[in-house]
């Protein structure tokens, strides 16, 4: 069965076509970033342009590449939900006029699913259940990953998701837009140690996160450094930064895995990409024996391949998107 699939929640058009939910016959992006970096972040109204200018092309090149036509297309899968409303509409309106126009079915996916489902691509022998950190600029959550269309979130961040807060700590420090890859490797040559940064717990909800103490604690250390005309230890703020941010992340993963005790953790989204977390989790994985998944490092971000694979469980799960169908800014996992 072959999948076109949509992708448009954010500032990366892309379409994919996917064979049986696992195979990607291609995979193309148009990312917006540099246009955005210009603003220091995504803004909505330009996202939703460029969408609607890319998508059709898009959607040729990602037929022609897989080497089929229209009508070999047997379903068509669109990213519906949690995103920017405008940019997500786009894909959407194109995804119900392509189904309409090919006579398929219409199958709406949850943009979070997509990122866990680009686990089942890198990793063609990994089945549910299992507990996935997901995180992304949107989204951080610990998801119970039940069965492929059976999820719910047993974690989450009250306030910033930890891509965010990566940004916006990297605006600051003047290190460029997306800031998450950049402060990476920024970080590499840092002493994680170099600066005290707070990790903080939410009362009553162990594997819930909160980041947004750490992003202003990061703030006040640049703002207080410039009025006293001191220079900041780039590489030890990045480094010490995404240990704490890591020292959020992993446990409350471990923890999570420790309670559904099913012996394996998946990692999701464009943070997924950041090599601390990845070591981090790699040794607290391979020390409590689960088997740890992560995503290929070209799957972590969006992209339309995982919306494919998605769907094709959704598909089989009979989940169907009308002509109707809305898009969503936000919508919990759990239902779809
Ligand atoms: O999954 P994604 O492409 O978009 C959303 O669905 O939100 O994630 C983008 C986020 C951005 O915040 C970006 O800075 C972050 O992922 N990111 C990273 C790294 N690469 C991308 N964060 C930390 N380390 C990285 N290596």
């Amino acid at each position: 069965m072959k999948i076109l699939a949509v992708e448009s929640s954010c500032d990366e058009t892309a379409v994919a076509v996917v064979e049986n939910g696992r195979t990607v016959l291609s995979d193309v992006i148009a990312s917006q970033a540099d246009m955005h970096a210009t603003y220091g972040g995504v803004v909505p109204e330009i996202a939703s342009r460029k969408h609607v200018e890319a998508i059709s092309g898009l959607a040729e090149e990602a037929l022609a590449r897989a080497g089929i036509t229209r009508a070999d297309v047997d379903a068509v899968a669109v990213t519906y939900a949690p995103g920017l409303i405008g940019a997500v509409l786009v894909g959407v309106n194109f995804a119900k006029s392509a189904a309409y126009a090919l006579q398929k079915p219409l199958v709406p996916v949850h943009h979070v699913r997509g990122h866990i489902a680009a686990n089942y691509i890198t990793h063609p022998d990994l089945e549910p259940p299992f507990v996935c950190l997901c995180v992304s600029g949107g989204n951080t959550m610990i998801v119970d990953v039940r069965d492929y269309t059976d999820m719910s979130i047993l974690g989450a961040t009250r306030d910033d998701a930890a891509g965010e807060c990566f940004d916006k700590v990297a605006r600051v420090l003047g290190i460029g837009y997306p800031g998450g890859a950049p402060m990476d490797k920024l970080a590499q040559g840092g002493d994680d140690k170099r600066y005290d940064l707070p990790r903080a717990h939410v009362h009553d909800a162990p594997l819930d996160m909160s980041f947004s103490g750490l992003k202003t604690a990061v703030l006040n250390l640049a703002h207080n450094a410039s009025q006293k005309g001191e220079e900041l230890d780039l590489p030890g703020l990045a480094a010490s930064f995404g240990a704490a941010v890591s020292d959020t992340l992993v446990p409350r993963t471990m923890e999570a895995a420790r309670q559904m005790g099913y012996g394996k953790v998946a990692v999701a989204g464009g943070v997924a990409a950041n090599s601390r977390l990845r070591a981090d989790l790699e040794r607290a994985c391979q020390k409590s024996g689960n088997k740890l998944f992560l995503p290929a490092l070209s799957l972590c971000g969006d992209n339309a391949a995982m919306i494919g694979c998605q769907g094709y469980y959704e598909f089989l799960a009979g989940k169907r998107g009308g002509l109707d169908l809305n898009a969503y800014a936000t919508r919990d996992i759990s239902l779809g």
